[in-house]
């Protein structure tokens, strides 16, 4: 299934077979090429990058390297093939034939699913819009310019499927993903954690470990839909979003070598001595962790959610691995625990499973996450440092649910609002902490180099050496 690139929007949905749907979308096209200048990486309209273009989906085409000039991207729309003989999987329509176009019933929750996730991609691309100005190298610099097309491709792929599927409203909502911003007041990004700033690249690979996680949970629930066309764009996204994974779970990693060799070297477990000598001590480290872990819980929204058990229900949207879940997908009668705050603590009580889906997804996620934390001690361990990473308790720092209304230390305990005034900075990120990080950034694009606070990768992207010229400027 080959991506025809002769087209003016590359595609391997037969968009010439549809002179309308094509016309719509070339209409949008430089809108958001236009929303791309404003909004997408400064100053990078003469750049050229290294970048991964899929010229097909299938797993050779997907992982094509060429350097690219920045606005010249392809960006297109990519479906994963169709499964022949594809079900809903799950909820009340459970065995009947996936659908190829939105059930009118459902169609004003669906198209709020695909708007929800349309929204977080050219929201995540505008956080970074800074980033390339304090690059720690031309490495990493092409690692968030590889992110940031892709986020772009992301747009397109809900783009095609509220043009294709979705008529007037559709065209509407396309028009209004490419004007919210993130952190506009008047006119916010719909999740909260996509209008937080990321002033600094230890809040990018803090953001791609732990909050592009949350895309890859929520994408792997979309690929489950019954309306086919979703659960097709889906699948060839995540294949797509290990790569931005890769980039944060690598970039901290990174960080943590090379302050871990610092610490060794001066034999100081001291912060204000690390600091001192240009690397980002490990507690800061933590609490930058603490942040964007808290900010992603809440994007799994509330604990017990009956618009959650509605999409389930309708078959919109479905479990992180449904089709490999051992039960009758229709969630009858099942309950799963959930928290509440009782008598000053935390305690777990059973919810209806239908209602608490959010709640089963964060926690999949958490598994996740979690996991890579442990690989980020591994990396502490095999050095003479004596610290440990943790992931917060879900319950630390909500805004959303019912949890949001009390304070929770990072380790699950019920604090007063006293107790949290008093150690507020010695959990999250405080003004000093990363106004010292800011302080670390600074532009690195000489081949080979890296910034002070940051280890080299372990090896380049696709076989080139570290020193390869990632990107090039004109
Ligand atoms: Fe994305
Ligand atoms: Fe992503």
């Amino acid at each position: 299934m080959n991506i025809d690139y002769s087209e003016k929007i590359p595609n391997n949905v037969d968009l010439a077979g549809n002179k309308t749907l094509q016309r719509a979308l070339e209409h949008w096209q430089p809108e958001f090429l236009h929303w791309w200048g404003d909004m997408g990486p400064e100053g990078t309209s003469d750049t050229q990058v290294y970048l991964r273009t899929a010229v097909s989906v299938d797993p050779k085409g997907w992982a094509h390297f060429d350097y690219v000039r920045m606005p010249d991207y392809r960006w297109g729309i990519f479906l994963a093939p169709a499964e022949a003989g594809r079900k809903v999987n799950f909820g009340a329509h459970k065995g009947e034939p996936a659908w190829q176009e939105v059930p009118g019933e459902h169609r004003s929750n669906l198209r709020r699913l695909i708007v929800t996730q349309g929204d977080t991609e050219p929201a995540s691309v505008e956080q970074q819009r800074h980033l390339g100005l304090t690059c720690p190298s031309l490495y990493d610099l092409r690692n968030l310019f590889q992110v940031n097309v892709e986020e772009g491709r992301h747009l397109w792929a809900m783009v095609y499927l509220l043009h294709a599927h979705f008529g007037r409203d559709g065209r509407e909502e396309a028009e209004a993903l490419l004007e919210r911003r993130s952190g506009d007041p008047d006119n916010p990004r719909i999740l909260g954690a996509f209008n937080e700033k990321t002033p600094d690249w230890l809040a990018f690979f803090m953001f791609t470990y732990f909050t592009d996680r949350d895309g890859k949970y929520q994408l792997c629930s979309l690929a489950e839909s019954g309306f086919d066309p979703l659960a097709r764009t889906c699948r060839f996204m995540l294949t797509e979003e290990a790569h931005h994974m890769f980039v944060g779970e690598s970039g901290i990693a990174r960080v943590i070598q090379r302050t871990c060799e610092v610490m060794t070297a001066n034999k100081t477990d001291d912060p204000a001595r690390i600091r001192a000598l240009g690397v980002i001590d490990l507690p800061t480290v933590q609490r930058y962790l603490n942040f964007h872990f808290s900010v992603t819980m809440d994007l799994f929204g509330a604990d017990v959610s009956s618009n959650a058990a509605t999409f389930y229900s309708e078959g919109l949207k479905g479990r992180f691995d449904e089709t490999k879940i051992d039960d009758d997908h229709l969630l009858t009668g099942a309950t799963y625990p959930v928290l509440e705050v009782r008598e000053g603590r935390l305690a777990s009580v059973q919810a209806p499973a239908l209602n608490a889906l959010n709640e089963k997804l964060r926690d999949d996620y958490i598994r996740d996450a979690a996991a890579g934390v442990e690989r980020w001690n591994k990396v502490i361990e095999k050095t003479a440092v004596a610290f440990r990473f943790k992931v917060p308790h879900k319950a630390f720092h909500r805004r959303i649910g019912p949890l949001a209304a009390a304070h929770v230390d990072p380790d699950g305990k019920v604090v007063s609002a006293a107790d949290w005034e008093a150690n507020v900075d010695r959990w999250l990120p405080s003004a000093a902490d990363r106004a010292f990080v800011a302080s670390l950034m600074g532009r690195v694009v000489e081949p080979g180099k890296f910034a002070n606070w940051i280890a080299p990768p372990a090896r380049g992207i696709n076989n080139q050496p570290i020193d390869f010229e990632y990107v090039r400027f004109n």
